[in-house]
């Protein structure tokens, strides 16, 4: 291919570069924040943290991008590394560059023998199965839904009078990655959490009941497009779903200047979608589809009837 020489595939450790491919994702339509980088290169740690991108050599222009994240294993958690971000621009795609990305971001010594797992677009789901051995699959797809804003009507939500809802600094945070473990089905993300929840940008709140014990948590960010989205969204029921979600949402004082909402839903909670569509009166826009948790040596067994949004569909399962 007369291309090839002139494209390389390269590491990027820097966040010009990430606000590039931003741009790229935004016009695509997917959500992700500028801020994820951050978010990301902490989470992970820059030793469990990859970017590669393809580039123009001689415009230096960003082809297309793929990221990995390694959740390590902690007291025997499951390890898993996580593929997101895999892009190449519309132009350019069917040539060969994603594929090379793809080959080269996962074939990295770390990792062999380790489960891999990523969130399939519905179109390369099979593919991803039958080529890279991502074939072993939960029985629920994340929903890629959206609500706009001007149709969220905060009074359609009720409080659970039985929780009291408080701030991440609030709580004990040992006993948060507890709660978060047993929910997404395992995975430790003990600095990624954190990374993930504390920043200036986003919105995070803690239910707790009256004996003090965590039964719930949610987040939103700001994003590309003028955005928020919500994620993580779990909890022990439906009304303290519920009750984080209104919570949340009337905290964030210019909620009116953003256009849309993205949420992520597990498809097999019906429960949530009750929620987001008393939320809006029956407005949540489907038409992102689904995309589909898929992995290489075993299902990450998440439970879904606590999760109301998972927490975002780039690199984590749930
Ligand atoms: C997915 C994407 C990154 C592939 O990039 P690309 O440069 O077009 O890929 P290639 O030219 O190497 O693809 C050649 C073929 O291999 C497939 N392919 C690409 N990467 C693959 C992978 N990791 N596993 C299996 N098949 C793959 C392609 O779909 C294509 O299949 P086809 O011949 O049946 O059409 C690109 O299509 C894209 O940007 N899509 C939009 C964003 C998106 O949906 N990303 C996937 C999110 S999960």
């Amino acid at each position: 291919m007369d291309d090839d020489e002139n494209i390389v595939i390269i590491p990027y450790a820097d966040f010009n570069r990430w606000k590039e491919i931003m741009k790229i994702i935004a016009e695509f339509g997917w959500f992700y924040a500028e801020e994820d980088y951050d978010r990301f290169l902490k989470g992970f740690g820059e030793k469990n943290f990859n970017g590669l991108i393809a580039v123009d050599k001689k415009s230096d222009k960003i082809l297309g991008s793929v990221v990995i994240g390694f959740f390590e294993s902690i007291e025997n958690s499951p390890a898993l590394v996580s593929l997101g971000l895999y892009i190449v621009l519309p132009e350019l795609r069917g040539k060969g560059i994603g594929t090379k990305l793809f080959k080269e971001v996962i074939n990295d010594p770390r990792f062999v023998n380790v489960n891999l797992g990523l969130n399939g677009a519905s179109y390369m789901s099979k593919k991803y199965a039958k080529i890279f051995g991502y074939d072993k699959f939960p029985n629920w797809q994340v929903c890629k839904s959206k609500i706009k804003i001007c149709d969220i009507n905060l009074n359609a939500l009720q409080n659970d009078s039985d929780i009291d809802i408080v701030n991440v600094n609030d709580v004990d945070y040992q006993k948060l990655i507890e709660y978060d473990t047993n929910i997404q089905g395992g995975i430790r993300r003990d600095k990624f959490l954190k990374a993930f929840l504390d920043t200036k940008t986003n919105f995070a709140k803690i239910a707790v009941n009256k004996n003090g014990e965590i039964v719930g948590f949610g987040n939103i960010r700001t994003g590309v497009n003028n955005q928020i989205g919500l994620g993580p969204l779990y909890s022990n029921s439906k009304s303290i779903a519920e009750t984080l979600l209104k919570q949340i949402l009337e905290s964030i004082e210019n909620l009116g200047s953003y256009d849309c909402f993205r949420i992520f839903p597990p498809n097999i909670n019906k429960d949530a979608d009750e929620i987001f569509s008393r939320l809006c009166n029956g407005k949540v826009d489907v038409s992102g589809g689904n995309s589909f948790p898929q992995f290489t040596k075993e299902i990450i067994q998440a439970d879904t009837s606590k999760i109301f949004s998972i927490t975002e569909y780039g690199l984590n399962a749930a």
